[in-house]
């Protein structure tokens, strides 16, 4: 017979008729206290160990008192009130001390996500006391009505998120990322790249040449463009080759909104045998119409760089006037001067007099070239009106980015 099976019969029907056999219940009920009590570690189970030993009809030691002591025989009721004053104490005294203990304990059933929280307001204990030094306390008594802590979080800058907009469609028709110096030579920045001596990019007013900088093909100057590191590429590697090249260049430009002595280029090109016009034309209208939108039609105008031919400058039509001249208002367009164009990248076939520079063979290989503006991607981008905000760090703009 269990404990709580003897507690509902009367001492005489359980065969206890001596102190001695009182002693023993009792002893096992003081066993039964210890263990429940050991076992109420939460204010759910407080509550069970109240109603258990201390529930006004059905607690342990209403039944004690209804089923035992008033049907005792006489003689042993002295006796048997004593131990049951006794064991009531200490059941008192034990919800006490357990009520106090697991005060303020919510034990419910823990779904996932409360368990993060959970541990989420545990972190964030910790990240508020390690800022405020006071790591014991707070740890104990996590306040989780506080305000919680509130961290910047950075932002890429446009021009990177463009940047990397633009390398992710080329990496995906299997270009590499290259990278060269800022500081080149007159031969890589110029000279290799099928630039002669009087060419006026070389002079004094369009490049910052570094004082003390050598001269001849050695001369040292910031490079006005990323088309030398397809000279260091080509020379590093060989055919095919298939890469663009993001990175920063100078000219010496006055500042205004649409120039800085400071700018960003992608470079792109490619070499393998049977490169053909097609395959130009192709490529860089799947990037335009990937990065500008599918809308936008291309063209390709006859122009003239030294390093390409032929070659061309390439636009789009007008994102902003849809390629019109004019607004929906029927303002005429800002953007592309009312021509209905915006120019977005010089280009061309590689001029075979670069393949020699580099010693690869011009009857064998052939291929394209382009230069584009980062800076000026973004701002059509996000339609920008100057280029002072990239460089004028105001968190409020930059922050848009997020
Ligand atoms: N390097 C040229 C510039 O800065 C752009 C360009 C690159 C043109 C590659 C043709 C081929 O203007």
């Amino acid at each position: 017979m269990t404990l709580d099976e003897k507690l509902q019969k009367p001492l005489s029907e359980i065969g206890v008729t001596s102190p001695g056999q009182c002693q023993s219940l009792f002893e096992e009920l003081n066993q039964r206290l210890q263990r429940d009590s050991a076992a109420a570690d939460s204010s759910a189970k407080v509550e069970e160990f109240r109603i258990a030993w201390l529930g006004r009809k059905n607690g342990r030691l209403s039944f004690l008192s209804d089923n035992w002591l008033k049907t005792a025989p006489s003689p042993l009721k002295p006796f048997l009130g004593k131990l049951l004053n006794t064991l009531k104490g200490d059941v008192e005294r034990i919800f006490n001390e357990l009520r106090a203990k697991n005060s303020g304990r919510i034990d419910l059933p823990l779904s996932d996500d409360l368990k993060n929280w959970k541990a989420g307001v545990e972190t964030e204990v910790r990240v508020s006391s390690s800022v405020t030094g006071n790591i014991e306390a707070s740890q104990r008594n996590p306040d989780i009505t506080l305000p919680g802590l509130s961290r910047q979080f950075g932002a890429k800058h446009p021009l990177t998120l463009v940047r990397e907009q633009i390398e992710e469609i080329f990496i995906s028709m299997g270009y590499t990322v290259e990278e060269g110096p800022e500081i080149e030579t007159a031969y890589y920045n110029f000279e290799a790249l099928n630039t002669p001596d009087n060419h006026p990019a070389r002079s004094e007013q369009d490049t910052f040449f570094i004082k003390d900088g050598g001269a001849g093909r050695d001369e040292l100057l910031l490079r006005t463009h990323t088309s030398p590191v397809q000279i260091h590429t080509m020379e590093r590697l060989k055919p095919p080759v298939r890469a663009i090249v993001p990175g920063k260049v100078y000219r010496r430009d006055n500042p205004d909104a649409t120039h800085t002595p400071m700018f960003h280029q992608i470079e792109g090109f490619a070499v393998d045998v049977d490169i053909s016009f097609c395959e130009f034309k192709g490529t860089l209208e799947y990037f335009l119409k990937a990065f500008f939108g599918p809308e936008k039609r291309v063209r390709f105008r006859p122009s003239y760089f030294p390093f390409t031919e032929p070659s061309a400058e390439v636009d789009i039509s007008c994102g902003i006037c849809g390629g019109t001249g004019r607004t929906n208002q029927g303002v005429s367009c800002r953007v592309c001067k009312q021509s209905g164009w915006v120019e977005v990248m010089g280009a061309g076939m590689i001029h075979p007099a670069v393949f020699q520079y580099v010693g690869y063979d011009p009857g064998k290989y052939s291929g394209f070239a382009f230069g584009l503006g980062l800076d000026r991607y973004t701002m059509l981008k996000f339609n920008m009106p100057s280029l002072d905000y990239f460089f004028n760090n105001d968190i409020r703009f930059l922050e848009q980015f997020r």
